[in-house]
């Protein structure tokens, strides 16, 4: 039933919120001067008011100026600001504009200069330089023929803002217009991520910044009217290096500025409105960047930052896409859904650092994240190049850093040339050596990102520097302060003391328990077994794993505990427990079939991620259905990570002894050769799959001999094409027949006999979606499959969390065994060995 009262306020609130949108994002500048020098009286340009510096002289002091109007009537500047340029003034000393400051903080500085001839004074050949506070802005002016803005962001933290105006010897300076404005405090933070090596950045707020670039890519020039903070917006077609990869876009009613994202001071509406992306002519494979080059000065570093607003896709987490800056990976695996809370037409920006720049352009490329992995597409919204001053505080390149360009002694460039390949090449070396700094997503926004270094676990004296940062009560919140390290105090007191009662799964590792947090967040505690030499290997590696990758479809580690020779990792609670538990032996309500596809689906894409997601391939070595836990959206993340390995390079090197992974599920060429690659997870994952379709256990030895592995029985009812014969009882009849045969497909590949003959994730990815897709095209009409009844009716007390490393993973060492209930390890190892270890 509707509550009316509820709608009243509802639409009440509706009306509210543009108003308050509106307050919120019009920005009134305290400090706003605008001058137009040497006019005799004030100019207005579009919707600003220029004041001559003749009625402000308080401003200015100079030894001798001269007012000086454009003797020519050519109009210099096609756009609003032509005004500006027909009068200047000229210095023949060194002078200051003198701005008293109302606020601290990051002003505009907008100079305006067009040479033109007056009198004995031809300005072409002016030679100047510019400079405030301890910032020079430019040296030995190269005057063009063209009218010129320039503009730079400079945090002033005194109480007067001062510009001088230094003409060289014989010379002259002058100026056109200039502009004084303060700008948001929040719209140049301190941090950003550096590139190479990719770590992050704070500091920027002393630094004096220059635009260099800002584009509106796949859009239109946008003047100062167009934009809250005055800016200008060029169009990106000039830039593009393959104009026929890139296609523009607009959709500008898609944006929606959300609360905590960026707002339009950022960039305006017109900018995420409008993007340029991939020209893939509808080909499914296509696999290109989009490429921008830019002009730049060497010798310097630049912020770049990037704007992206997903206004193409037609549904969540379609659009997954790398940046790369010059060659460097920039972001890896960019999904727009996952950085705006799942709300399509949010948008984001993202500030990067570059290293030092040794060559005088750069280039900003967007492509696909992989092949197959979907959609392929990349897109990008806008772009801003910002140069930053140089360790002498300049932003010019005729000072300080002069000999690299100018040249005029070679023994100097040599020297100086040697300087920067150096700290070049120490930046690549470091590049190779740091395999760290992982940022954290989703949540990484709020919180400071922080680089966690597995420390030494053995070391019993570390935990006491940090168990005294927690000694003034020992509360644990993740909202306040994210820290991997946890205090026992803290574990003890979320576990109300390891209560038995709160155990919701018990493996060979230990016991896992429920935990919440002191701000009610709510956790799964795995405590491990008094540390043998294997579980400590596996707690290690698990830390490392989950502090590194940090995805949507990846189980997040909140903390962990190694105080007191305990072993213990906090993890994100996952309210429905694991996958396996909706299959069988539970009692719960079986899934509908677009679940078991969704699920399937997002655990998919979890372990593509590993695979590819960073340089070196990342095995998980234990892919099972009781691997794949489910949030309380029915959302699928995959866990456990005490097996993982990088690989396959690490392997060949190491040859592991032991094959470890699960029965029914172990990849029979791994078995063989003990070589391990990305495919042995592939295999087992097509097993889950036939779980998934079959709804029966992997081993089940109650059943007669040609149906205990249920990987051999699934395939040879694939390979007859009757697969629907053994599908689970509950979904006959509820699988379009399009969908079980990609399904089928699916599967039977995954568990080809040699790793090559195997697809990879993103291909398996790819062909889920599609038998999704083939599902959905025929569910739209019936209510009966699109029920969502089930997940209501499921108890969110019943969890079976039963998701431990050991638990279920028979290892060939001879450990634990739990899964196969009641039976005999020895005959199901001696079975597996025949039918797949010769
Ligand atoms: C220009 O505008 C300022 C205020 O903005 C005013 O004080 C001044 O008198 C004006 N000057 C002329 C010449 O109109
Ligand atoms: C600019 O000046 C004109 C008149 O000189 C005035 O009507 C207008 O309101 C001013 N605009 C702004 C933005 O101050
Ligand atoms: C001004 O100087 C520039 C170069 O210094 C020269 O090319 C140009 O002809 C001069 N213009 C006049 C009007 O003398
Ligand atoms: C400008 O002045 C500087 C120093 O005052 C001098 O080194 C430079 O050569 C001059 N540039 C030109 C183009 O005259
Ligand atoms: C500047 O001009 C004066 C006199 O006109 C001259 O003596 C001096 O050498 C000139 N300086 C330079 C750097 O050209
Ligand atoms: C300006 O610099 C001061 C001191 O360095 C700093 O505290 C302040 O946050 C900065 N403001 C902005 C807007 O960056
Ligand atoms: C920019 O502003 C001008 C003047 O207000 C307007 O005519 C134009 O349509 C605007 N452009 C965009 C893209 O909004
Ligand atoms: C997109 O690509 C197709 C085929 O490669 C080409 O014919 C077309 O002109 C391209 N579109 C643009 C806007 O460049
Ligand atoms: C895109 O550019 C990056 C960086 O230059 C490069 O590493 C990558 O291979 C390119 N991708 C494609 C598909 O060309
Ligand atoms: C930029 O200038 C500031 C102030 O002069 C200085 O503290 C900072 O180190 C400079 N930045 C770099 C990257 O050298």
């Amino acid at each position: 039933m509707v509550d009316w009262r509820n709608f009243g306020f509802f639409i009440c609130a509706l009306s509210i919120l543009p108003l308050v949108c509106f307050c919120a994002t019009t920005f009134v500048p305290l400090d706003n001067y605008l001058i137009d020098c040497g006019a005799s009286a004030n100019t207005s340009v579009g919707n600003r008011n220029f004041t001559s510096d003749s009625s402000s002289k308080g401003l200015l002091s100079t030894p001798q100026d001269v007012l000086a109007t454009n003797p020519s009537n050519s109009n210099p500047s096609s756009s609003d600001d032509s005004p500006l340029y027909q009068t200047a003034r000229i210095f023949t000393g060194p002078s200051k504009y003198t701005f008293p400051i109302k606020q601290k903080g990051r002003h505009w500085i907008r100079l305006y200069f067009f040479p033109f001839t007056y009198q004995k004074y031809n300005l072409s050949s002016s030679n100047f330089s510019v400079s405030i506070q301890n910032h020079v802005l430019f040296g030995s002016f190269n005057m063009q023929k063209n009218p010129v803005k320039k503009e730079y962001s400079f945090n002033v933290t005194s109480d007067t803002l001062v510009i001088n105006f230094s003409p060289s010897d014989n010379s002259t300076a002058f100026v056109n217009a200039m502009e004084v404005v303060s700008t948001p405090d929040d719209l140049i933070g301190d941090d950003a991520s550096t590139l190479n090596p990719p770590g992050s950045y704070s500091g920027l707020v002393t630094q004096a910044l220059e635009t260099v670039w800002r584009v509106n890519m796949g859009g239109p020039t946008l003047t100062p009217a167009n934009d809250t903070l005055q800016r200008t917006w060029i169009p990106d077609q000039r830039f593009l290096l393959q104009p026929n990869n890139a296609l523009s876009f607009s959709n500008v009613d898609a944006v929606k500025y959300q609360d905590g994202g960026p707002t339009m001071n950022i960039a305006p509406a017109t900018v995420y409105g409008t993007l340029t992306q991939m020209n893939s002519s509808g080909d499914p494979r296509s696999n290109f960047n989009v490429t921008w080059q830019f002009d730049v000065d060497p010798g310097f570093q630049y912020l770049v930052r990037l704007h992206f607003c997903d206004i193409v896709s037609k549904g969540l987490n379609e659009l997954y896409f790398n940046v790369y800056v010059d060659s460097s990976v920039a972001i890896q695996n960019l999904d727009l859904s996952m950085e705006s809370n799942n709300v399509l037409g949010v948008p984001y920006y993202k500030d990067l650092v570059t290293a030092l720049a040794v060559s005088n352009t750069l280039r900003v490329s967007v492509g696909p994240f992989s092949v197959n992995g979907g959609y392929p597409n990349a897109i990008l919204n806008g772009l801003e190049i910002m140069k930053m001053n140089n360790s002498m505080g300049s932003l010019s390149s005729a000072t300080g850093s002069v000999a690299i360009t100018s040249g005029s002694s070679s023994k100097k460039v040599g020297m100086i040339a040697g300087v920067v390949v150096g700290v070049f090449s120490a930046v690549i070396l470091a590049a190779v050596f740091v395999v760290l700094c992982k940022k954290r997503r989703r949540l990484a926004r709020q919180r400071q990102s922080k680089t966690w270094v597995p420390l030494s676990i053995n070391d019993g004296t570390t935990s006491h520097t940090m168990g005294s940062k927690y000694s003034n009560g020992t509360t644990l919140s993740i909202a306040s302060n994210f820290e991997y390290r946890v205090p026992f105090l803290a574990v003890q007191e979320a576990t109300n003391n390891f209560d038995e009662n709160w155990v919701i799964g018990i493996g060979g590792f230990g016991k896992v328990y429920k935990g919440e947090l002191s701000d009610g967040t709510k956790v799964a505690v795995k405590r491990g077994n008094p540390r043998s030499q294997q579980g400590l290997a596996e707690f290690r590696t698990e830390i490392e794993m989950l502090s590194q990758f940090r995805h949507r479809h990846l189980v997040s580690l909140i903390g962990y505990c190694d105080e007191k020779n305990e072993m213990i990792l906090i993890y994100e609670y996952m309210e429905k427990g694991t996958l396996k538990s909706h299959l069988y032996g539970s009692g719960l309500p079986s899934l509908s079939w677009k679940e078991r596809l969704e699920i399937c689906i997002g655990s998919a894409r979890g372990l593509h991620y590993l695979h590819t997601g960073y340089a070196k391939a990342v095995i998980h070595r234990d892919v099972k259905s009781a691997n794949i836990l489910l949030d309380e959206n029915l959302m699928a993340k995959v866990a456990d990570f005490g097996l993982s390995k990088t690989g396959p390079e690490i392997d060949q090197t190491h040859v592991s002894t032991a094959v470890k992974g699960s029965f029914g599920y172990l990849d029979p060429e791994y078995f063989r050769r003990q070589q391990l690659t990305e495919k042995s997870d592939v295999y087992s994952f097509g097993v889950v799959l036939f779980e998934v379709l079959c709804a029966r256990p992997v081993i089940d030895p109650t059943l007669p001999r040609e149906m205990v592995n249920l990987a051999e029985w699934a395939m040879k009812w694939q390979k007859k094409g009757q697969l629907e014969q053994i599908i689970d009882p509950t979904l006959a009849g509820k699988i379009r027949p399009d969908s079980l045969r990609k399904f089928g497909e699916t599967a039977e590949k995954c568990l080809a006999d040699f790793g090559v003959d195997r697809p990879s994730m993103g291909d398996v990815l790819w062909n889920l979606e599609y038998a999704l897709q083939l599902q959905e095209a025929v569910v739209q009409g019936d209510p009966e499959e699109n029920s969502t009844n089930m997940i209501g009716e499921l108890s969110p007390q019943v969890n079976n969390f039963n998701h431990d490393a050991s638990v279920s993973a028979v290892q060939f060492e001879g450990s634990s065994v739990d899964d196969l209930s009641g039976v005999s390890m020895s005959r199901v190892f001696s079975q597996l060995v025949k039918s797949e270890g010769r």
